[in-house]
C-alpha cells in the first residue's frame, strides 16, 4: 500500500481474485472504475491468454468480489468496454446498437467482459455500465500507441534527435478524442439514474497519416507524400529529407480500420459534450508537450 495525501495505492492484481477481494473488503469503494486490462492490440495476439485471464476473467472477478462482499446494492461499477469490440465493423458510424465483430485477441477477451457486465446487470440488479469508448489519447499516452508514437517521433524529429518515424498501415481510421474529456463521461455514466451502455466518440474520424501531418505541421514541418502501400513515404517540403516510411513489422494479423463512433445517446442522456476538445486541439496538446520532452532530451536534462 503506497499512501499519498489523497490517494491510497494498493497492490493487486486482476489475474487474482484473493488481492481483489482483500482491497475491496477494505476499501468498500461506492464506485468502481475498472480500466486494467493488457491494453495493447497487436501485443494481445503476442500474448492471447494472458489477454484473455485479465481482460476477460479480470472483469468477472470484480464484479464476483462486489457480490461476494454484499456490495452489489450499494457499489456502481463503470467497465471500460471499447470500440474494439465492432472490430470487422459491420456499418459506420457505430452505435450502441451496431453487432460486434471483434477482430483480435484484446477486443475477443474485451467482448467477454462486456457482456458478463451486462448478465450481471439484468441477472442481479447490480450497477453495472459499459462505456464503448472510441480511441482516447493524451499526453500521458502510452509510447507505443500510434498517436504517441508520432508526436514524440515528431517533436524528436525536430529537434534533431531521431532520422525519421516508421509506422504501419497509415490508412486505418480512427475516431480520436481527448481522454480527459472521456474521464468526465465515464463518471456522469455511474451518476445516471439507471445503469447503461454508451458509446464514447466524438463522431469524427481521420487517418493514421492526417494525424502524423498535423503533428508534424505543429513542429514546423511540412511533409510531402510519395508511393503509395508498403512504399508510401512522407518527405520534408524544404530539405527532402524522407521523414517517414512503412515498415510491415508494424502490421496487424487482423487490423480494425475503419472507426466512427455516434455518441448521440451520451450527449442526450448524460449532456456530455463529445467536442469540448477538438481533434486539432489534442493534437496540439501532446505535440507541444513531445516537443518540450524532446528539447530537455537534447538538453541533457532528465525528462
Ligand atoms: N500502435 C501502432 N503503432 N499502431 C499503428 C502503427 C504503429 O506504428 N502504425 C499504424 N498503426 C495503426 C494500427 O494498425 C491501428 O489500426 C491504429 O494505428 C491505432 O492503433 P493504436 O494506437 O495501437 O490503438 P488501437 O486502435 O489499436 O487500440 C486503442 O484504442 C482502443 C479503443 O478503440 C487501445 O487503447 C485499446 O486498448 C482501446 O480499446
Amino acid at each position: 500500500m503506497i499512501r499519498d495525501h489523497q490517494v491510497i495505492l494498493y497492490y493487486g492484481d486482476l489475474s487474482d481474485s484473493s488481492s481483489i477481494v482483500r482491497i475491496l473488503a477494505e476499501c468498500r469503494p461506492d464506485e468502481i472504475y475498472n480500466l486494467g486490462a493488457q491494453s495493447h492490440v497487436a501485443i494481445s495476439f503476442e500474448a492471447p491468454e494472458y489477454c484473455g485471464d485479465v481482460a476477460a476473467l479480470g472483469v468477472l472477478r470484480i464484479l464476483e468480489a462486489v457480490r461476494m462482499l454484499g456490495m452489489d446494492k450499494t457499489c456502481r461499477i463503470y467497465q471500460a468496454s471499447t470500440s474494439e469490440l465492432y472490430g470487422r465493423v459491420q456499418e459506420v458510424p457505430q452505435d450502441e446498437e451496431t453487432p460486434f465483430h471483434p477482430y483480435s485477441p484484446y477486443a475477443v477477451a474485451k467482448q467477454y467482459g462486456f457482456w458478463i457486465v451486462k448478465e450481471y446487470r439484468e441477472a442481479y440488479g447490480m450497477f453495472c455500465c459499459n462505456g464503448i469508448l472510441f480511441n482516447h489519447e493524451s499526453e500521458r499516452r502510452g509510447e507505443n500507441f500510434v498517436t504517441r508514437k508520432i508526436t514524440l517521433a515528431a517533436g524528436r524529429i525536430a529537434e534533431g534527435l531521431q532520422t525519421h518515424l516508421e509506422l504501419g498501415n497509415m490508412d486505418a481510421k480512427r475516431d480520436w478524442g481527448y481522454a480527459k474529456d472521456y474521464v468526465e463521461c465515464m463518471w456522469l455514466m455511474l451518476q445516471n439514474d439507471r445503469p447503461q451502455d454508451f458509446v464514447i466518440a466524438t463522431g469524427v474520424q481521420h487517418t493514421v497519416q492526417d494525424f502524423t501531418e498535423r503533428a508534424f505541421n505543429v513542429n514546423g514541418i511540412q511533409r510531402v507524400w510519395k508511393g503509395s502501400g508498403i512504399h508510401k513515404k512522407g518527405y520534408d517540403t524544404s530539405s527532402g529529407r524522407m521523414l517517414v516510411c512503412v515498415n510491415p513489422q508494424w502490421f496487424r494479423p487482423t487490423d480494425v480500420v475503419n472507426l466512427l463512433g455516434n455518441p448521440s445517446k451520451a450527449k442526450r442522456e448524460l449532456g456530455w459534450n463529445p467536442m469540448k476538445t477538438s481533434y486539432e486541439e489534442l493534437i496540439r496538446i501532446m505535440a507541444v508537450h513531445d516537443r518540450e520532452l524532446a528539447k530537455r532530451e537534447k538538453a541533457g536534462s532528465s525528462i
